[in-house]
């Protein structure tokens, strides 16, 4: 669904403006505010996968060319007829029916490679594309016994996306593998119709990828290398016919007696030739810039080596092609890595000696500040114990000062009243003393 579309449509979902009577805080405004953007973005991203279909948009042809030259090595034919066939193919508005390739030769001489370029450049996200569809013969249709529910499983998914995208991909993987009753199940999609059950094809795009037909092309390869021939003076027409039988005629060939090669539905058969040591060489070489390590010659040679070529003798071609490179790369890579401690050493020891002038800067500046916080407070501490001294001298003097004076009134007090007391006692003892001489 077109993204602009399902934003109009949730409108309707939207709350009313809501005014609230209450002044609401400042944190639920913002922590909402965060959660309305986060779960639109959410929602956006989800239905907006930022790819539409290129049902009208050109493929710049000159920039996968550029791609094809850089990274597809070895592959003249390959290279030419793909790039003639899909210029001329996307460029056209009104095809008659849609574009049939058939990718055939040895293991790893760039079949998939080759794929994942082409897709890569209709859309941009690849292989992951929604547009871009991968079907592998023993993953995707492994029981002969479903043969049945799996043609009509895959003529529904065709029909499917075709519906939703014309520009779609279809790329069929291990098509010696395949069921050639399921070959079959393809054929109305390939055909010259403008529409099938009201559903145009004719801007599909439909890759297959076989290892039919390997050894004729490598005989081929090898015959041109033993009569001195330049590789790059094989022409199409050298193998096409070949090509061709070989896939029809081949019992275990996916294609073995298939009506798409019976009617001539697939347009074009297109050879992949064995590698020499040389791209193997350019395989490591462009292996190696991809992962953003320093080109060294001595090692190119030394994983180019570690490969296996036949035929026994001469050791001409690469026996996997460039598919271990990136395998045997990672070997030869693991001793270096191994070895890097030393560098890594005067790195490391780099970074310990500034951790520790660091450390030092920070604990000058904790002690300087700790030292002048100390000297403050003890300073703080020392004037209120001063003043406390102070405070208690003056308090107890005075103290002592009204306990004396207490002291010296309190006991001339009692001085006093002893002595009248004791006068208070003569007098009375005189009185009674005369009234007892009297009496
Ligand atoms: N001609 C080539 N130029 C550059 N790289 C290549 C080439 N052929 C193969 N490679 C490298 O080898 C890897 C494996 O190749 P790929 O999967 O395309 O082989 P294949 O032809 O599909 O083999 P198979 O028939 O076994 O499936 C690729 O991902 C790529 O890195
Ligand atoms: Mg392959």
């Amino acid at each position: 669904m077109e993204k602009w579309l399902f934003l109009v449509l949730l409108c309707p979902l939207l709350p009313a403006p809501v005014r609230p009577h209450e002044p609401v805080p400042l944190p639920a405004v913002v922590f909402g505010v965060c959660l309305g953007i986060g779960t639109g973005g959410f929602i956006w991203n989800f239905f907006s996968s930022g790819e539409s279909c290129k049902e009208l948009e050109e493929v710049d042809i000159a920039d996968l060319q550029e791609d094809l030259e850089n990274r597809l090595f070895g592959q003249h034919l390959a290279k030419g007829i793909t790039l003639q066939a899909l210029s001329g193919f996307l460029r056209n508005e009104n095809p008659s029916k849609a574009l049939a390739i058939s990718f055939h030769g040895p293991t790893g001489t760039g079949k998939n490679y080759i794929s994942q370029i082409i897709a890569r450049h209709i859309y941009p996200e690849g292989m992951k594309s929604r547009y871009v569809h991968q079907f592998v013969s023993t993953l995707h249709f492994p029981h002969v016994q479903h043969l049945d529910t799996y043609k009509d499983q895959l003529q529904k998914w065709i029909r499917g996306n075709v519906t939703a995208c014309k520009r779609s991909v279809f790329i069929f993987d291990e098509v010696d593998k395949m069921h050639p009753g399921l070959i079959n199940a393809i054929k109305p999609f390939l055909d010259y119709y403008d529409y099938l059950e009201r559903v145009d094809y004719r801007k599909a795009i439909f890759i297959f990828l076989s290892n039919t037909a390997g050894e004729v092309i490598s005989k081929l390869a090898l015959d041109f290398w033993k009569a001195g021939k330049v590789r790059e003076d094989i022409k199409l027409s050298d193998v096409e016919h070949q090509l061709s039988l070989s896939a029809f005629n081949k019992n275990n060939s996916g294609f073995w007696h298939s009506s798409l090669i019976d009617r001539h539905l697939i347009d074009l058969y297109v050879p992949f030739l064995p590698l020499e040591q040389q791209h193997v060489k350019m395989c490591i070489k462009r292996e190696i810039m991809d992962r953003g390590i320093i080109v060294d010659v001595e090692l190119i040679s030394k994983v180019a080596n570690d490969m296996t070529y036949y035929p026994k003798d001469e050791k001409v071609f690469s026996v996997k092609g460039c598919k271990v490179v990136s395998t045997k790369l990672n070997l030869y890579l693991l001793p270096t890595i191994m070895d890097r401690p030393r560098n890594l050493n005067i790195f490391s020891g780099f970074f310990n000696f500034v951790s520790w002038v660091f450390w030092g800067i920070c604990s000058s500046i904790s002690n300087f500040f700790h030292f002048v916080f100390w000297a403050i407070f003890s300073l703080f501490l020392n004037i209120f114990y001063i003043i406390s001294w102070v405070f208690w001298g003056i308090c107890s003097s005075i103290s002592n000062f009204f306990n004396f004076v207490f002291w010296a009134i309190s006991s001339l007090f009692l001085n006093i009243f002893y002595i009248i007391s004791w006068v208070f006692w003569g007098i009375c003892s005189s009185i009674s003393n005369f009234f007892n001489l009297v009496f």
